[in-house]
């Protein structure tokens, strides 16, 4: 390994305790505190105590690791994935009486929903919710709905919600005639809807969605218009809805929204024929400046695709960077941004939130029980099962 190819931890700011998920974030999906009684971070023995309880689990419980969970955690996956993997590993496992999500409330939710009744979800710490999931309220989609009943555009206009988003608002989806995607298969979601309408509301993240609709469908910035739900009428006038070709809904995440176009030309400046590569939720103008874009699952392909020597900036969640980085010594990876970017909610997950959710399980007590009710859970399946069966898995190609 050359100094160069060292992997650099980026600079820790004050935000960063909270954000290791130290204290408490009342702005979280959920927001609330663990009810039960928790080991101590400092007890030396939580990896043998966890190692422990998953052994007496066996094949009764199936771990899922998302990819921007910690080491510490991810260690105890028995599969790691981006949301499109993980729901499917979660509908492939039926055997599992348990399957433990390492990762956030709604993909949590959509393994319930994925799984049997004779299955029962656990996410270890109920406060793992995602802030851009936060943004798209049922309340507030079905009163931007109503407004396109009231214009006649209902019949003709196509949900598309992302996975990051609550199970009532995939039901919501599922009840209208709509699909889920995931950044894995965002384009064929899209393709899939104008081919049955003329008109997409897409919904909760406009990054994916304009970043899709313009540098995968060859549709223009022009053709998308935003939907501010803090806005009276969504901020649009009648006219604006009925021309658009994409409603996009007024979320983003706030690890991936972070990146900024600066960060990009300052990279391309301080690393000599470093290559960016970007998750799609980044703004447009950061999709647009990089060299390679897509979801968690081909961020990982791409590096280990790449040749020897090659340098990269990458613009997703730091943890995914970091292991990126030690597993590739001979490549020069960096983070896109100086500064930490962890997904808070993600990195809620901890250690000793696991070692209680196993050891719980494997004493005869389900804890943190995941559970969407019956109705909502039928329509949102009915829009997850349109994803599932979308041909192919693809990621957005390289803008010029
Ligand atoms: P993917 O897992 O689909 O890449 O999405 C990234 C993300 O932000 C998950 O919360
Ligand atoms: Fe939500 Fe972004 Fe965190 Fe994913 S990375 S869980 S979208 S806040």
């Amino acid at each position: 390994m050359t100094d160069t190819a060292a992997w650099t931890e980026p600079a820790p700011t004050p935000l960063a305790l909270l954000l290791l998920g130290q204290g408490s974030d009342a702005d979280t999906e959920r927001g609330v505190e663990c009810p039960g009684a928790l080991p101590p971070a400092s007890d030396p023995d939580l990896v043998a105590r966890a190692r422990a309880a998953r052994e007496a689990l066996g094949s009764r419980a199936y771990v899922l690791g998302h990819h921007y969970q910690r080491d510490e955690v991810i260690q105890f996956a028995d599969v790691t994935g981006d949301s499109f993997k993980l729901a499917q590993q979660a509908a492939a496992h039926p055997q599992a009486e348990f399957i433990v999500f390492c990762g956030v409330h709604f993909m949590a939710e959509s393994a319930d929903i994925l799984t049997s009744d004779a299955q029962q979800v656990v996410l270890p710490d109920l406060a793992a919710g995602c802030s851009m999931a936060d943004m798209a309220e049922i309340g507030q989609v079905e009163d931007a709905w109503d407004r396109f009943v009231a214009l006649g555009l209902a019949d003709s206009t196509i949900p598309i919600t992302y996975m990051n988003s609550t199970a009532a608002i995939k039901a919501f989806t599922g009840r209208n005639h709509g699909t889920i995607c995931t950044s894995s298969n965002a384009r064929q979601s899209l393709e899939w809807a104008f081919a049955r309408g003329e008109r997409v509301f897409f919904l909760p993240d406009q990054h994916l969605g304009r970043n899709t609709a313009v540098l995968e469908l060859g549709l223009s910035l022009a053709d998308c218009v935003l939907y501010d739900p803090h806005k009276p009428g969504g901020g649009l006038t009648d006219a604006q809805l009925r021309e658009a070709r994409v409603v996009l809904w007024r979320g983003h995440c706030s690890v991936h929204g972070r990146f900024t176009p600066e960060v990009v030309d300052e990279a391309r400046a301080r690393i000599p024929g470093v290559r960016i590569l970007v998750h799609p939720e980044c703004q447009h103008e950061v999709v647009r400046r990089a060299d390679l874009v897509g979801s968690t699952e081909f961020i990982i392909r791409a590096i280990e695709a790449a040749e020897p020597g090659s340098a990269w900036a990458i613009g997703t969640e730091l943890n995914l960077v970091r292991r990126l980085a030690l597993a590739h010594p001979d490549k020069q990876i960096s983070f896109l941004d100086r500064s930490v970017c962890y997904c808070s909610t993600m990195n809620r997950i901890d250690l000793p939130h696991l070692v209680w959710a196993l050891e719980s399980l494997a004493a005869g007590t389900v804890v943190n029980r995941i559970v969407v009710d019956t109705d909502t859970a039928h329509w949102a399946r009915v829009a997850l099962d349109r994803m599932l069966a979308l041909p192919g898995v693809g990621a957005t190609p390289s803008p010029d």
